[in-house]
């Protein structure tokens, strides 16, 4: 049986052993930086897991992994330049070290690499999941942005909208381990509604470390959520909760444009505190990993393949980093 690190250790060796031309330097020099800057490869682990657990070879699944992980380095490309981040993993992000244009332009070759590596499975399904699942982000995406600007966000847009920046991709990236390896399509779907489950923890724990998160292991500022009003899971249930004093002080720090970082990311992590969100963000991490956990069960593979999913669940909806 292969432990996380085991297929860790694959991927980043595939990933540094990745060809790009020399030039144009402005075009590829952001992508080299960007994928070498690591980050959990979460994604491209849970294709070769899902590939061997129901008895497939994962290095065929490899190509896919790569493809993946690149495609989820493009969204960060795009998403750094919309979310206006200055750090990600523990690095100036592109578009701060170089520029917009060419945060846009590497991104976009980069979608393009992962293309290539999808389609180098020749497996129709896999490429149909993963073009479905691309342009679901892209939804996703748009939804967090609209709702930037919308003060009447409900629980059940935030989820619909995290599914789909997130936590389709985490399904996706399950998925198509499985398919690889062959799963009936019954099976692959079980292990997508794992995903998506745990993609759901996983964005709930991710809204939750971008305001009590510690920068240095998070690898990302503190507050940027809170600075670009992003409607959480956190700022949703504060605006449901808060009454009298604490309902006019969120309204300013959300209205205010001339509100200075320190004093908003701390006024409103002190309204989070006061209000008990933190804790409601807890219960659904739990609810949402459970859901996950449950389907990883359901599904017809090997024990020790289920506990390694199950441990990687939990490992990561507790996560610091
Ligand atoms: C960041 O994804 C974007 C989210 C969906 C929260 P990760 O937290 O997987 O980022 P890396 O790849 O480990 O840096
Ligand atoms: C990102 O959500 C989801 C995608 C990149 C598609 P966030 O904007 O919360 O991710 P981070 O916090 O910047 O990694
Ligand atoms: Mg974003
Ligand atoms: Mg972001
Ligand atoms: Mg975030």
């Amino acid at each position: 049986m292969k432990t996380f690190q085991d297929y860790l250790d694959t991927i980043n060796q595939a990933i540094a052993a990745i060809p790009y031309p020399d030039a144009p330097r402005q075009l590829y020099a952001p992508i080299e930086y960007h994928m070498a800057l690591g980050g959990k490869r979460v994604r491209p682990v849970l294709t070769l897991m899902a590939c061997d657990a129901f008895g497939g070879d994962s290095s065929l699944a490899l190509n896919a992994a790569l493809g993946i992980e690149m495609f989820h380095n493009f969204t960060l490309l795009h998403d750094d330049v919309m979310d206006n981040a200055d750090v990600r993993r523990g690095k100036t992000t592109v578009h701060r070290r170089w520029n917009d244009n060419t945060a846009i332009l590497s991104g976009d070759t980069m979608l393009t690499i992962a293309t290539q590596y999808i389609v180098r499975c020749a497996n129709w399904p896999v490429m149909d999941l993963f073009n479905k699942t691309a342009i679901e982000i892209y939804e996703g995406q748009q939804w967090d942005m609209d709702y930037e600007n919308r003060s009447d966000v409900t629980v059940d847009e935030y989820v619909n909208m995290i599914r789909l920046k997130t936590s389709v991709l985490l399904g996706c990236a399950l998925k198509t381990g499985a398919l690889i390896a062959g799963a009936d399509d019954q099976q692959a779907d079980l292990l997508y509604q794992a995903g998506v489950n745990m993609g759901l923890a996983f964005q709930l724990r991710d809204d939750v470390l971008d305001v009590w998160g510690d920068p240095v292991t998070f690898g990302k500022e503190i507050g940027g959520d809170i600075m670009n009003n992003k409607k959480t899971f956190l700022l949703i249930n504060a605006m449901q909760l808060a009454q009298g004093d604490d309902a006019d002080e969120l309204r300013h720090w959300l209205n205010d444009p001339y509100a200075t970082r320190d004093n908003k990311v701390a006024g409103v992590t002190a309204l989070y505190e006061r209000l008990g969100v933190r804790q409601l963000a807890e219960d659904a991490i739990a609810h949402y990993n459970d859901l996950a956990i449950a389907a990883f069960n359901q599904a017809n593979i090997p024990d020790e393949a289920k506990n390694a999913f199950i441990g990687l669940a939990n490992r990561l909806s507790g996560r610091t980093f």
